[in-house]
C-alpha cells in the first residue's frame, strides 16, 4: 500500500483516539427522564434503534460476559425492553429459564411478538412487573441482567435491594448502563443523534441524550450500592458506559 496512506490511517486513527481519552469530561448534574415507552410510536422507534451496530455490539459484549460465568438456572432480563437481549439469550444458552419483565405492556406485548418471529416464544416468560416490587420470592434467581433501564428507575436503592432479595446465594447480577460523566465528545455524538439521527418520536421525548444525562457516575453508584448491607460489587467504566457486577454471597435475611 502507499506509504502515505498508510501514513494518513495511522494519523486518523491516532487523532480519533486522541479526541476519544484526551477530551474532558462533561460534569453536569443528573436529570430524571421519563421515557414514555408506552407510547406506541416511541416503543417502535426504540424498537428500531435496539437493532442498530452499537446496541448488537452491547448485547455481543454483555452475552460474552454471560457465558464466562457458566450461567445455569433461571434469569431475568429486568426491563427487558422489546426483548432483543434476552431472545439472543434464548438462543445462545440452552439451559436457562428465562423471563423478561418490564414496566410497559407496550413493550411487553413487542417483546413477545418478536420472541414469535425469532422462535424463541416457548423459551421466555415475559411478565409485566417493575424492579422496584419484583414478583419473584427471596433467593429465586441465579442470574440477573438489565441494560439500559437503570437510569430510569425512580427508587435505584430499593430497586437495588429488590435485585439482591430474589438473587440467590452465589447469585449473580449484571447492570449496564451510560456514565453521566462521559467524554465531551460522547455528549457531542449523542446530541447530534438525537437532533438529527433518531426517528421523530424519539426527538420529542429528548432520546439518546436525556437518557446520558439522566445516568449515574460510578461514585453515585458506590454510593447507592453501599446502602446494601452484605452486597458485593464491582463497577467497570468504560468510555461512556459502565458495567456493575453484583454477587450474593449470603441467602436474604427475611
Ligand atoms: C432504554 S430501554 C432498554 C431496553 C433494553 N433493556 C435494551 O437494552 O434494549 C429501558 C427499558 O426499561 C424499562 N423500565 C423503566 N423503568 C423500569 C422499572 N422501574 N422496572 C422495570 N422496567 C423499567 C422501560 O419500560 C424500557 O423498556
Amino acid at each position: 500500500m502507499d506509504f502515505w496512506l498508510i501514513f494518513f490511517l495511522l494519523f486518523g486513527v491516532f487523532i480519533i483516539i486522541f479526541l476519544i481519552l484526551a477530551l474532558p469530561r462533561k460534569d453536569c448534574e443528573r436529570i430524571s427522564s421519563i421515557e414514555a415507552i408506552d407510547d406506541p410510536d416511541v416503543a417502535k422507534a426504540f424498537g428500531r434503534m435496539a437493532n442498530t451496530p452499537p446496541f448488537k455490539l452491547l448485547r455481543k459484549k454483555v452475552i460474552s460476559t454471560i457465558r464466562k460465568l457458566e450461567p445455569s438456572g433461571t434469569l431475568i432480563d429486568i426491563g427487558c425492553g422489546s426483548g432483543n437481549l434476552i431472545i439472543q439469550i434464548a438462543k445462545t444458552f440452552s439451559n436457562l429459564e428465562l423471563i423478561g419483565i418490564d414496566l410497559s405492556e407496550e413493550i411487553i406485548a413487542a417483546a413477545i411478538l418478536q420472541a414469535e418471529k425469532n422462535g424463541v416464544k416457548e423459551k421466555i416468560k415475559f411478565e409485566i412487573g417493575s424492579v422496584e416490587k419484583l414478583p419473584f420470592p427471596n433467593d429465586s434467581m441465579d442470574f440477573i441482567v438489565s441494560t439500559l433501564s437503570l437510569h430510569h428507575w425512580s427508587e435505584p436503592i430499593s430497586s437495588f435491594k429488590e435485585i439482591f432479595r430474589v438473587l440467590r446465594k452465589d447469585g449473580v447480577c449484571l447492570v449496564f448502563d451510560f456514565q453521566r460523566n462521559s467524554r465531551k465528545l460522547f455528549y457531542g455524538l449523542l446530541t447530534f443523534a438525537t437532533k438529527i439521527v433518531v426517528p421523530k418520536p424519539l426527538k420529542r421525548i429528548n432520546e439518546p441524550l436525556g437518557s446520558l444525562k439522566a445516568s449515574y457516575n460510578k461514585s453515585e453508584i458506590i454510593q447507592l450500592l453501599t446502602e446494601i448491607p452484605f452486597i458485593k460489587f464491582e463497577i467497570k467504566p468504560y468510555l461512556a458506559w459502565m458495567f456493575i457486577r453484583i454477587k450474593k454471597s449470603s441467602p436474604s435475611l427475611s
